[in-house]
């Protein structure tokens, strides 16, 4: 029986057409069109390598890469017309080249799979974006950088528990972010290193019977390294896993920033004013101004959780070595970087206009006994243990709070009514400026410290 429908590329071997359902089951082309010019170019590579190996004649080999051309020329000018039978972008170019340069279409798969092929195309794919999303992340360090500068002195009050805990600098709790980011840059980097590696030649499992040469094609495609075992090749995805738990790791980072974006620009804290231009009214309410950018920064980072859990989960069950839940492997990607890139965009974007009311932030750092540990610090100078200072610096914040009180309000005649080891040289060591630049154990948020990082950070 002839068989009627598109012929499918393993029509050989079957008796029957592809039913529709199954071929919309089973299409990637929805998404891996993504992959269209990457698949241009590893085929061009492939293409060139099996010339040089005189697989193919320098004839065939240059009718094919004029003719991938071509097809690389309809997808950039959006001219390509996909078909419902095209199964995935790799089929789709290579109906299209065939269509183009006639049956001479069909060599080019020589010594290839698909297998090793779809690797190929999302390690080009990845590498690329991994490059930009650190471009990203080190233009918003730098904004965490020139905040830190432009709000120098300023101080605030660090948190525990939420809770009012001792002074620091606004511009420590900047560069807190700036080195969150810098680990995230590692991250990637280090991710982008796995990524850059040649799986093409792996073929479909096993390798190939015919003479090609890999390094060449690395050489050509700007690899490093080549894979080693082709079973390890086409059913690897680490390096896709690593880049969703770099950027789950990222968009955490990110969802604390907001969080403290959504508190800060609430009433109750005050301490930033968010830009008109990157903030939301409400339809109903006139008053409002809503943090939305901030809050889906925050929920973002649910999905990218999900995409990083989805691929483990797709990879758990899998014998080696390509299995087709693989296929499963790209929306999850695709999405997290999309979606990284958007919210390191978004906030690059709106962080340089938000503006820190520092009167609140000073206010509120002299608020909630802030300097009770400088005090217990002073005692504890004095030759008093530890232990006791604090007892003593309970006592007196107790005693601050029944009456209405703040440490720095009392005289030196009050303090020694709780210790006689108080003296005149505490009162000056009860300001913010004070408690700030004491801290300077390395790290700690001293202006001499935070100004020596900004200068080895080079701002
Ligand atoms: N679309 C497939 C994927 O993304 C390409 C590889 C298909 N290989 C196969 N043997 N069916 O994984």
């Amino acid at each position: 029986m002839p068989q009627k429908g598109t012929k499918k590329a393993w029509a050989g071997r079957f008796a029957e057409t592809a039913n529709p359902l199954m071929e919309a089951f089973t299409s990637s082309l929805a998404f891996d069109k993504r992959l269209a010019l990457y698949d241009i170019q590893g085929s061009i590579a492939h293409c060139r390598m099996l010339v040089k190996q005189k697989i193919l004649t320098r004839g065939e080999g240059e009718k094919i890469v004029k003719g991938l051309e071509g097809v690389r020329r309809e997808l950039e000018q959006q001219r390509f017309a996909f078909l419902p039978s095209d199964e995935d972008i790799h089929m789709a170019v290579e109906r299209r080249l065939t269509e183009k340069i006639g049956s001479l279409g069909g060599k080019l798969h020589t010594a290839r799979s698909r297998n090793d092929q779809v690797v190929l195309d999302v390690r080009l794919y990845l590498r690329e974006e991994i490059t930009n999303i650190v471009q990203l992340i080190v233009a918003l360090q730098k904004q965490f950088a020139r905040l830190a500068k432009r709000h120098g002195d300023v101080v605030m009050p660090g948190y525990t528990h939420l809770q009012r805990a001792q002074p620091v600098l606004l511009a420590h709790h900047f560069l807190a972010y700036y080195e969150m980011l810098s680990r995230d840059r590692e991250r990637m980097q280090q991710c982008h290193a796995r990524v850059n590696v040649l799986p093409l030649g792996a073929g479909a499992l096993a390798g190939t019977t015919l003479p090609i040469d890999r390094h060449h094609v690395a050489k050509l495609l700007n690899f490093p390294s080549v894979s080693e075992n082709s079973l390890d090749t086409v059913a690897d995805r680490d390096f896709l896993i690593e880049f969703l738990s770099a950027s789950a790791i990222l968009s955490m980072h990110l969802s604390r920033l907001a969080e403290e974006l959504v508190l800060w620009s609430s009433s109750e804290f005050g301490f930033i004013e968010l830009p008109d231009a990157f903030a939301t009214g409400s339809s109903m309410m006139p008053q409002k101004k809503n943090p939305d950018i901030p809050e889906l920064v925050r929920g973002k980072t649910g999905r990218v959780y999900g995409h990083l859990m989805a691929l483990l989960t797709i990879l758990k069950g899998l014998p080696l070595s390509y299995n087709r839940d693989l296929q499963e492997d790209k929306e999850p990607l695709f999405d997290t970087v999309d979606t990284v890139k958007g919210v390191l965009a978004i906030l690059d974007a709106m962080l340089p206009h938000i503006v820190f009311r520092e009167d609140r932030l000073s206010e509120a750092a002299l608020g909630g006994f802030t300097l009770a540990t400088d005090v217990a610090d002073y005692l504890t100078e004095k030759g008093m243990p530890f232990r006791k200072a604090h007892e003593v610096v309970g006592a007196v914040v107790r005693w601050c709070v029944a009456h209405q009180k703040r440490l720095e309000q009392l005289s030196v005649e009050e303090w020694r009514q709780f210790s006689s080891v108080f003296d005149h040289d505490l009162l000056p060591r009860l300001t913010l400026e004070s408690a700030v630049d004491r801290r300077r154990s390395y790290g700690g948020t001293a202006r001499v410290n935070v100004q020596r990082r900004l200068r080895s950070i080079g701002v």
